[in-house]
Formats: C-alpha cells, sequence, structure tokens
C-alpha cells in the first residue's frame, strides 16, 4: 500500500475504498505507519470529512483491530448506554445497576477523562480497592452473573482506537464527526450489543457546542450503529451547566450512590439520599436511558410505561445493592468504600463560597466548573497527569433557584488552602445571578 498517496487522495477530497481503509488501519495498529504520516491522515479527514461507506469502513476496521466480546445466548438482551462526555456526568454509575436489575446484561467499557471532562474509570478509581481493569474472560464472566460490569477496554480491545485517539488529541483533529463516530461505535460494536443509547452533549462544555451539530453527530452515529445491526437511539442533553451538584472523582461517587438510595426503604437513607442527590437532571437522565433501552429491546410498549418501571425498580432499592454486588465483583473492599462514604470530605480542605448578593442562578458555567476541577488536580492536563480523586468541587447551586445573600454556592474541595482559594476565585466567576424572573 502507498500510503502518501492515500493521504494526498483524500486532502484532495477524493473517497477512499472500504478496501484501503481496512488496510491502513491495519498497517497503523501493526506498528508500520509512522505517526507524522497517520496525523496528515487525520487532518485530511478532519477538513474533508468520510462519507458514510467510509465511516463505515473506518468503525469496522477499528472494531476488527483486537477481540471482539462473546457473550453465551441469553434471554437477556446486551445493552449499553455511552455520553459523549462532560462536566459531572455521572449518569453511567448509577445506571449500570439499574439496568441490570431491570433484567439486562450490561458490559459497559468506560474511558479515562481528558481536559475537562471526567472519566467514568477515574471515578471508580476513588473506590478502595475497585478494578477497572479486567481481562476479556471476567468481563463475560461478571456480566453473565451479576447483570453488569463497568470497566476498561482491554489492551487487545480495539486497539487501532487507542492509538488513533492518543494521536487525535495530539494533532487538533478530536472534534470531528466521521473520527468521533469511528471511536465510539468501534469500541460499542466490540461489545456485541443488542441496544445502544448515546446521550450525545451540546454546550460549552461539549465537544460539539451547538445542537445542531450534537445533531449531526447523533444522526451519524445513529444511523451506523442501526446498520451494524445494534438497535442505536440517542438523545441530544445540554452541558452548558454541570449534571447534579457535583464535579470531581470521589464526590461524583457520592452522588451517584445517593442517586441509587432515592427509593431506599430506611426512610434516613432516603431522606439523606435526597438532600445529597439534589437536582434532578441526574436521576431524570439515568430514569430517561433506562426507560429507552426498554422500549429499543421491546420490553416496553412505551416510553412512559417504560419509565414507570425504572422508577419502580430504583424505589425498590434493588439497584442499590446491585452497586455493592458489582463492588465487590470487581474487588471493593466494600467496608472501606462504606466508611469513606460515611466522611463529609476526603479532601484537606473545604472551602465555602458564598453568594454576595441575593438572586436567582442564571448561569452555572460548565466549563469554568470543569477547568477549576481540573486544575486542582482532579482530570488531567496530558494523559500522564496524575488525579487526585478526593478533589472537586459539590453542593453546586444550579440555575433556577434562587440563592439568598451568603448563602453556598459551592463548596470547592482542594489539596491545600492556597489551592482552594484561587479556585474560590475563578468558580465564582461561573455563577450568575439575576435580579428578577428567569
Ligand atoms: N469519545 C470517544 O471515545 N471518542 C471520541 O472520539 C470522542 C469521545
Amino acid at each position: 500500500m502507498n500510503f502518501l498517496s492515500l493521504i494526498e487522495s483524500k486532502r484532495e477530497g477524493k473517497i477512499l475504498a472500504p478496501e484501503q481503509i481496512q488496510e491502513f488501519v491495519r498497517e497503523f495498529t501493526a506498528g508500520k505507519i509512522p505517526d507524522y504520516q497517520m496525523a496528515a491522515m487525520l487532518m485530511a479527514i478532519f477538513f474533508r470529512g468520510l462519507n458514510t461507506a467510509e465511516t463505515r469502513a473506518l468503525t469496522l476496521a477499528m472494531r476488527d483491530s483486537g477481540d471482539v466480546l462473546k457473550f453465551p445466548k441469553d434471554q437477556r438482551p446486551l445493552v449499553d448506554k455511552h455520553s459523549t462526555g462532560g462536566v459531572g456526568d455521572k449518569v453511567s454509575l448509577p445506571l449500570a445497576p439499574l439496568l441490570a436489575c431491570l433484567g439486562f446484561r450490561v458490559p459497559m467499557i468506560s474511558g479515562r477523562g481528558l481536559g475537562i471532562t471526567g472519566g467514568t474509570l477515574d471515578k471508580l478509581d476513588s473506590i478502595p480497592g475497585f478494578k477497572t481493569l479486567l481481562p476479556a474472560g471476567k468481563i463475560v464472566e461478571q456480566v453473565q452473573k451479576t447483570g453488569c460490569v463497568i470497566c476498561g477496554q482491554t489492551d487487545r480491545m480495539v486497539p487501532a482506537d487507542k492509538k488513533l485517539y492518543a494521536l487525535r488529541d495530539a494533532t487538533g483533529t478530536v472534534p470531528s464527526i466521521p473520527l468521533i463516530t469511528a471511536s465510539i461505535l468501534s469500541k460499542k460494536l466490540a461489545e456485541g450489543l443488542d441496544a445502544l443509547v448515546l446521550d450525545v452533549k451540546f454546550g460549552c462544555a461539549a465537544f460539539m457546542q451547538t445542537k445542531a451539530d450534537a445533531r449531526k453527530l447523533a444522526k451519524a452515529m445513529v444511523a451506523l450503529g442501526n446498520e451494524c445491526g445494534v438497535n442505536t437511539r440517542a438523545i441530544l442533553t445540554d452541558m452548558n451547566t454541570p449534571l447534579g451538584r457535583a464535579a470531581g472523582n470521589w464526590l461524583e461517587v457520592k452522588e451517584s450512590v445517593a442517586c441509587l438510595e432515592t427509593g431506599r426503604a430506611d426512610p434516613a437513607l432516603r431522606d439523606q439520599a435526597a438532600q445529597q442527590r439534589g437536582p434532578t437532571d441526574l436521576l431524570e437522565l439515568v430514569l430517561d436511558c433506562a426507560a429507552r433501552l426498554l422500549v429499543q429491546t421491546g420490553n416496553a410498549e412505551s416510553l412512559s410505561i417504560a419509565r414507570t418501571q425504572a422508577e419502580s425498580c430504583l424505589a425498590s432499592g434493588a439497584p442499590r445493592k446491585k452497586w455493592d454486588e458489582m463492588l465487590v465483583a470487581q474487588g471493593a473492599a466494600l467496608d472501606a468504600f462504606n466508611k469513606k462514604l460515611a466522611l463529609d470530605h476526603t479532601a484537606p480542605v473545604v472551602l465555602e463560597i458564598k453568594a454576595d448578593r441575593s438572586g436567582l442562578v442564571s448561569k452555572c458555567d460548565a466549563r469554568i466548573v470543569g477547568e477549576v476541577v481540573r486544575d486542582l488536580g482532579g482530570g488531567r492536563l496530558t494523559k500522564e497527569s496524575v488525579i487526585n480523586h478526593d478533589v472537586g468541587v459539590d453542593r453546586l447551586a444550579k440555575p433556577g433557584e434562587r440563592v439568598e445573600k451568603s448563602a453556598t454556592l459551592c463548596r470547592v474541595h482542594a489539596a491545600d488552602r492556597a489551592q482552594a482559594a484561587a479556585a474560590g476565585v475563578r468558580i465564582k466567576a461561573a455563577f450568575k445571578l439575576s435580579a428578577g424572573r428567569l
């Protein structure tokens, strides 16, 4: 293969044949194409795009670059949810055990955070003993036995995406619809799913800043997912404001558990959970994703019936128990986890940020919140950055809520006083208070 001539073809806006795409993905994965040439190809694709057939060829070639999970035949459908990423987006954590309790098998292969968007695996790493790196055999075994797993890609799954994503990240070629489509769907197709719901974010803290671009990405992924035999649907959700009231790895695990405890029988726990749960946006999204998958798999006739099913399942307390079961299956020390959960905070310093005046919150900027959490040490500036799982923000006041003068806008959890003070000044700029009605 003459890869240079393929780069030149794409640079000129020509269409590549599926065989050419399959070959260069194979050669690149095998280390036979240098990064500088692939970087040039990625930039050509970024500017010239890929048509539907080219995107399909790239997606399938990436899927087939490594192992694909194979599950025994079972009446429980294999389902998953994927979010394009955001600040405070912890939906996967409560959703996986809820779906398992609704009768699904959930092989949730998740990623790490980069930049301002958090990663499910980083959140789970804050749980004492919890293992996110599992061999393919163990993933299948746990899904069959427990109903759900949340873990990382093995080295042998979709290795082409691992290499391509690192290169895209270093060459400014991440926000390309065909490249995002191929990256996300190659991994989801390697899970062997029956149904998939995609949560495509738009807004200031999302890859797609406008709803129109998010819709284009959603349409491309839905069309290709269905063509490849996975019942795929998408929802578009707002990422101008963080999801829930917490951002930061451990703080998001705490909020996820509070979300799962919403329906527990013990009134003390339920009241405590309701207080911590905060706004209903997290719960709403978790229930909506579950309801959509019930409809997509033919387990409910309508979204409203599905929604009631999901709500009563959560209220039964079974998903909270399933969460513990999943933790134990993945090596977590449950006693240490519960002790940690009972603490108000695990970071050395907590600083309350107060409103200077009374008013209605009209903005809580997700991009600023994400940047502050990342710079506190909760996220990565480079792939090599070491994460501090305890830092972040919680008790975020959300748009539409009234705050009185000196009331809490949020709390900053930091490694030391100086970092807390610096973060406090920056995060205040995330909030806008308006005097009148919204
Ligand atoms: N998430 C992925 O896995 N890949 C992308 O390209 C963007 C978001």
